[in-house]
């Protein structure tokens, strides 16, 4: 048994030397060589092994969840950009933070949250922990007035959103969510293209995602964690949310699923779109082997008169009536290191839009966990009820109350 270097999950899969040596090397050729050994040192973490040599620099940030992504991607491009900054590290399992410590130079491992939290030196926390305590986390640290950076999904209820947006409201800190596709250099420069056309028309997006193999035990399949839907699905309806804005919302969506096996209804599934704008979105999440090079996504975008085909965020070609441009991007960019460093950058994106993604994740969640097939989603519905879960959570800030 081998354990495959993948972008977020260990796969105990037969795999040999030779495969995991091709692996590396397929990473090498699709990240570079600095990223394709980090993420494999990230699986193992040996204790001898340090980052290479960073500028020591007055630490401020800190990290609450120290697993795989934290380890091959957060702090990789953190230590990349400013340097060794890192002040304190806290995990629920303290090897964790211990192993992840070690590597890149963190001065502290904390024993608590609010060891972590209470710390002055404190100014950016990145959350990177289980899908159900990103919230909790978030609103302790905005209520320190500290800047932000929520892996996503920001909340798995929608009464969390409430409390959240609340906190918000109220914080002179700052939220940034790590929803990274619309930071990546194709959707940049397909969104350069889009708002350039100044009649207003209708999207037609397809999404093919050939994801991980996740176990039916793995905590990302948990209801309470927002199952596959928020752990992966909610990328690409996030995403969506974001293209709709380079336009303008629509009043309306309407919502269809087909389950290919509704005992696993999470897993192998088709999403489609229709909206009061006409646009037409399809997203199918396939899942039936694990794709040896890591998650892989064909989007075709057409809009107005732009056709846009995204290959695997390594290239992207964009047709306008007879102008034809190609891009290649080496290393893949998904977008990750610039949205690690939102709370670094001007020119973020907008928060609302972010809210409205999660509403509509919670919403297309809910119809999964009940194996519904069809339902409208309305905007101005779903604000009204994130307004009063706001005004709720400003009331009673400390209320808890189940809405999974
Ligand atoms: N943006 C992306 O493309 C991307 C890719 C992979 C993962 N992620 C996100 O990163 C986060 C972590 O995912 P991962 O793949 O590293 O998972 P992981 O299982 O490797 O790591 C999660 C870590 O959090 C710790 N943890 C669990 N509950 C905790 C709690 N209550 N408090 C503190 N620590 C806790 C675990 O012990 C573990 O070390 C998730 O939110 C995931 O969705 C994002």
């Amino acid at each position: 048994m081998g354990t495959i270097l993948s972008g977020g999950f260990i796969m105990n899969t037969p795999q040999s030397r030779s495969e995991q040596i091709a692996k590396l090397f397929r990473f090498a050729a699709t990240y570079g060589w600095a990223r394709a050994i980090n993420k494999a040192v990230a699986r193992t973490r040996p204790r001898w092994l340090r980052t290479p040599f960073a500028i020591r620099r007055t630490p401020f940030i800190s990290i609450i969840g120290c697993g795989q992504f934290a380890f091959s991607s957060v702090c990789f491009f953190l230590r990349k950009h400013k340097g060794n900054a890192f002040l304190s590290a806290f995990d629920i399992d303290n090897q964790q933070a211990e192993s992840l410590g070690r590597y890149y130079g963190f001065r502290n491992v904390a024993c608590s949250p609010t060891e972590l939290l209470d710390d002055p030196a404190l100014r950016v926390l990145y959350i990177t922990s289980n899908h159900a305590s990103h919230t909790p986390y978030a609103i302790e640290a905005l209520r320190r007035n500290k800047v932000v950076y929520s892996e996503k999904p920001i909340a798995v209820t929608r009464q969390q959103l409430g409390q959240l947006s609340a906190a918000v409201w109220q914080s002179s800190g700052q939220l940034f969510a790590g929803y990274n596709r619309p930071y990546s250099k194709a959707i940049q420069l397909l969104g350069q293209h889009i708002k350039a056309i100044n009649v207003a028309s209708s999207f037609s997006i397809s999404y093919v995602i050939n994801g991980h193999q996740i176990p039916a035990d793995h905590w990302y399949r948990n209801p309470e964690e927002g199952s596959r839907i928020f752990g992966n699905l909610g990328h690409w309806i996030d995403l969506t949310v974001h293209l709709f804005c380079m336009r303008d919302l629509p009043d309306w969506i309407d919502i269809q699923i087909a389950y290919a096996n509704s005992a696993e209804p999470d897993d192998n599934l088709v999403v489609t779109f229709t909206t009061d704008r006409h646009d037409l979105v399809t997203m199918m999440l396939t899942s039936r082997s694990e794709p040896f090079e890591g998650i892989s996504e064909a989007i075709s975008v057409q809009y107005h008169t732009i056709i846009a085909r995204i290959d695997d965020f390594r290239q992207l070609t964009i047709w306008q009536g007879a102008r034809k441009n190609e891009w290649r991007f080496f290393p893949k960019d998904v977008g990750h290191e610039r949205a690690i460093l939102q709370p670094f950058c001007s020119e973020n994106r907008d928060w609302q839009e972010v809210e409205m993604s999660t509403l509509l994740t919670l919403f297309i969640r809910d119809m999964v966990l009940d194996r519904r097939t069809s339902a409208r989603f309305s905007i101005q519905e779903e604000l009204i009820a994130l307004e009063a879960e706001i005004h709720q959570a400003m009331i009673d800030p400390f209320a808890v109350h189940e809405d999974t």
